[in-house]
């Protein structure tokens, strides 16, 4: 079999080429290969919409220089703000010689993969799982807030009764709210629900308790609610990619809906500017503010 090509990411078809038969890696897509599991020098070309954190990105540059045979091409691009900018240096940090263009407010770097690399294993180690000091926690640079406790998860942990039944935790990074909810011995079942693999691999890390189920899904998808729950927590994320996706706040709504029985109760923290109380009112029968400060709010809301 020929080599592999590797994909992370999903860049807009107008900005790259890439064969179907790549291979995704990226860990924000369910089902992909996970690039630190690619053997050393094994594909013949690597296409990498690199990430806006800083410690994520050269993880992810080093695995894919890693994982690339000798004389083997590497696409790079970012958007010239989320880290496009310093591509360049980081590549050539590692010993790669660059050809660098710039079209529609992205960077894009090329490098044939040189036979010497350096500083490829720190820049792996550095973004490799880890327990997060700020957390306490096992989480990963690019996991959600991964080494700090959100402000906005933290209102929703000081809000949050003992709960019980059968539950959820959608967008439930590395399990800090899952953790507080298994505290209650009348809950039986929590599903844990992540788009981001790491987040996922981070909690089961995490969450040692026999009622956890881990799922790494799109919580959009129809196939992970199961219209049988008691109730659902969530701090749903409001940005996709970077920009700002009010939309996606709106779905989670949506499938928190679809997974509650009658009489169930979602628990959402959101920050204040975000319209979610229309949706929450029109779909929940009541739907109360139990908190608010510091820019957000923590809604209770009853089927
Ligand atoms: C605001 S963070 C909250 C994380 C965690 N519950 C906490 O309190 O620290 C939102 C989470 O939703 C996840 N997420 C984003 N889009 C998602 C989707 N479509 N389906 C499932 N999870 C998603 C993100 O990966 C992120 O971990």
């Amino acid at each position: 079999m020929d080599a592999p090509t590797i994909l992370y990411g999903a860049p807009h078809a107008d900005l790259v080429e890439t064969p179907a038969a790549a291979v995704q890696t990226s860990p924000l897509i369910p089902g992909s290969t996970a690039l630190e599991a690619l053997p050393d020098a094994s594909a013949a070309a690597a296409v990498v919409l690199a990430p806006p954190g800083a410690v994520e990105r050269a993880a992810v540059l080093a695995h894919a220089l890693r994982a690339l045979k000798a004389g083997g091409r590497l696409t790079a691009l970012a958007p010239k703000d989320k880290g496009g900018q310093r591509l360049r240096k980081t590549l050539e940090g590692f010993g790669c010689a660059v050809n660098e263009t710039a079209r529609r407010h992205h960077r894009f770097c090329t490098a044939t993969r040189p036979v010497e690399l350096q500083g490829l294993e720190a820049a792996i180690a550095a973004g490799a799982p880890q327990v997060a000091r700020g957390l306490g926690l096992w989480s990963q640079p690019g996991v959600f807030s991964w080494d700090r406790l959100d402000p906005g998860s933290a209102m929703l942990m000081e809000s949050l009764p003992a709960l019980s039944g059968r539950g959820a935790d959608f967008g439930c990074g590395a399990g800090v709210l899952a953790r507080q909810v298994l505290t209650a011995p009348a809950v039986s079942v929590l599903t844990l629900i992540d788009i981001d693999r790491r987040a996922i691999d981070g909690a089961r890390r995490n969450v040692d308790d026999p009622r956890a189920r881990f799922l790494w899904a799109d919580v959009r998808q129809p196939e992970s609610s199961s219209g049988e729950l008691d109730f659902v927590v969530m701090n749903p994320p409001f940005h996709d990619g970077g920009a700002e996706d009010r939309g996606l706040g709106l779905a989670f709504i949506a499938a928190a809906v679809r997974s509650l029985c009658k009489g169930g109760v979602l628990w959402m923290v959101a920050n204040r500017g975000l319209p979610y109380e229309a949706a929450l009112t029109a779909a929940f029968a009541r739907v109360e503010k139990r908190a608010e400060a510091g820019g957000f709010k923590v809604y209770r809301a009853q089927r």
